[in-house]
């Protein structure tokens, strides 16, 4: 059987907030060829955020094409490559013309606060308290729904189109998928379960549009061309490769990316957890076949929805809004760092934060806090001072949210987790999961340097559990694509996939210590607040 699954081949595709990669994975899990793309990210005002969308789309036909020639040069055949996944990030807004297939504005991008007064002023209105029991989020500026209501309000030329009923919109995920199909010639338009779940639009129950909430955010339905919802992993909705090396292979799966993490760390029962460090960080906790309404910060979406009459699964989700994107800032903006992965060194360079947190509140601050007007604020900055310690609360940053997130998601589902199972490009950092390398030392070492403080696990006070092969967002995507095409049938025939050489991190600091940390990291939230424009 393992060598019947070498044979089979998946595309995935990730379209992430930063980078775009393709990734060809084994019938067993295993990536054999990939290539990654960083595109550009627009800053046209402060808090504002915003791609290129055709940027985007000829950055995966790139990745698409290079990943295959890698594929190819190593003696595979493009004939075994037996279905395409995508997974995206999500909320991200994207509006086309119907008629032309052009898109009429830049993509906001979901971190962008420039919704901030509109979020204020729909918060006020008349039902506003109702909508998270339908769509599982609460107003803020993260969903979709917001954005596309500002793209409307301020771009002359949306409106028109909205106006004269040629408005066509979609996220990522939609709009990579009209394009792989060939664009206007074939017209496919659909959206997966999970990515609609973050627009505000879809009933949580139903899993349809809502028209109460389409009515709350005036929105008709006449005038707008919304995707329509198809489960997550299906052989027919989401169509073919129509051009590329890959064209007449099947899209079969698409999910968002944490969803695709979820997945792609078998968080198949209730109860199963895993945090990804992207860009954002965001822990999604399984919750089973009916949703969970958080009362405590958090949001309600789908986890997966693999159709076939299998019932969709649920999610409580804390988001982080800046996880990656906090290292980036100290790369691009500040030039700390020459690259990312150099991070650890620099904080390691220092045995602690020296006093400083650094809440890295720059698109307001997310779960399960959801200030909108918070902005970025580091305390405790000394003469005593150095990038090391700005480095180290910036990972420290995440840690915190991380800790206050599972919290909430303690009091919403009323069980504690016994373990985190961790993904995403921060999590390669040992010193930002836990030292471990370091309890190869004598205690002494490591207990006087003071090294493993304030790291994920001490901060939540339960192992952190690390796979070693951390591309699981692209994983998932790729076993969603596999299950359309029947190369899988039941979730318990993908238990052993990326499960060898996981890697343990253990928390070894007393609670009392860890709550003084975490009493700490709060007053700094607290005057991170009500910052004016
Ligand atoms: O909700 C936003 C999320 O999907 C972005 O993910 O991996 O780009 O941080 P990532």
């Amino acid at each position: 059987n393992e060598k019947k699954l070498k044979k089979f081949y998946i595309g995935s595709i990730d379209q992430g907030t930063t980078s775009t990669r393709f990734i060809i994975f084994d019938g067993l899990g295993q990536p054999v060829a990939q290539h990654q793309i960083e595109f550009t990210q627009k800053y046209p005002e402060s808090g504002w955020h915003e791609h290129d969308p055709m940027e985007i789309i000829a950055s995966v036909h790139e990745c698409i094409e290079k990943a295959v020639e890698s594929f190819v040069e190593q003696g595979y055949d493009i004939c075994d490559i037996k279905a395409i996944g995508i997974t995206n990030q999500r909320e991200t807004t994207v509006v086309w013309d119907t008629n032309t297939g052009e898109p009429l504005h830049n993509a906001i991008a979901w971190p962008d606060t420039r919704t901030k007064g509109l979020v204020r002023e729909l918060k006020s209105q008349k039902g506003a308290d109702k909508l998270q029991e339908i769509c599982g989020l609460p107003l803020s500026t993260y969903p979709s729904s917001v954005k596309l209501i500002w793209l409307l309000r301020n771009v002359d030329e949306v409106r028109k189109a909205y106006d004269e009923g040629r408005l066509s919109f979609g996220t990522i995920d939609t709009w990579l998928l009209y394009h792989l199909n060939g664009g206007r010639a074939n017209n496919v338009h659909v959206t997966d379960a999970t990515n609609a779940s973050r627009t505000m639009f879809m009933n949580l129950w139903t899993i349809q549009y809502d028209d109460g909430l389409l009515r709350f955010f005036e929105l008709d339905r006449e005038k707008i061309k919304l995707p329509k919802i198809v489960p997550s992993s299906c052989p027919e909705s989401f169509g073919v490769m129509a051009s590329g090396s890959l064209k007449g292979v099947r899209i079969a799966g698409c999910l968002g990316d944490q969803s695709a993490a979820l997945f792609g760390q078998q968080g198949f029962s209730p109860g199963s957890a895993k945090n990804t460090y992207g860009t954002g960080c965001f822990l999604l906790y399984n919750v089973g076949e009916k949703p969970v309404i958080s009362k405590h910060g958090l949001l309600a979406t789908i986890a997966y929805d693999f159709g076939r009459n299998r019932k969709p699964v649920y999610a409580l989700e804390g988001s982080i809004a800046v996880a990656g994107s906090g290292v980036k800032f100290l790369m691009d903006n500040m030039g700390f760092i020459t690259h990312s992965h150099k991070i650890s060194d620099l904080a390691a360079t220092v045995e602690n934060n020296g006093g400083c947190v650094f809440v890295t509140a720059f698109s307001g601050l997310f779960a399960p806090y959801w200030i909108d007007d918070a902005k970025g604020t580091l305390f405790g900055i000394t003469h005593h001072t150095e990038r090391g310690h700005i480095a180290r609360a910036t990972l420290e940053a995440t840690c915190f949210q991380t800790k206050a997130i599972l919290d909430a998601m303690e009091r919403d589902s009323g069980h504690k987790l016994a373990e985190l199972a961790v993904d995403g490009g921060m999590s390669n950092s040992n010193l930002c999961m836990q030292v471990s390398i370091l309890e190869l030392l004598p205690s002494s070492f490591w207990t006087s340097a003071n090294y493993m403080k304030q790291t994920q696990a001490n901060i939540i006070g339960i192992p952190v559990n690390r796979p070693a092969m951390r591309e699981t967002t692209s994983l998932g995507a790729a076993l969603a694509a596999g299950f359309a095409v029947d190369i899988w049938k039941e979730f318990d025939e993908l238990k052993e996939i990326n499960q060898k050489d996981r890697m343990i991190f253990q928390p070894n600091i007393s609670r009392e210590e860890s709550a003084k940390m975490f009493k700490k990291w709060g007053r700094a939230v607290d005057m991170c607040r009500g910052w004016l424009d």
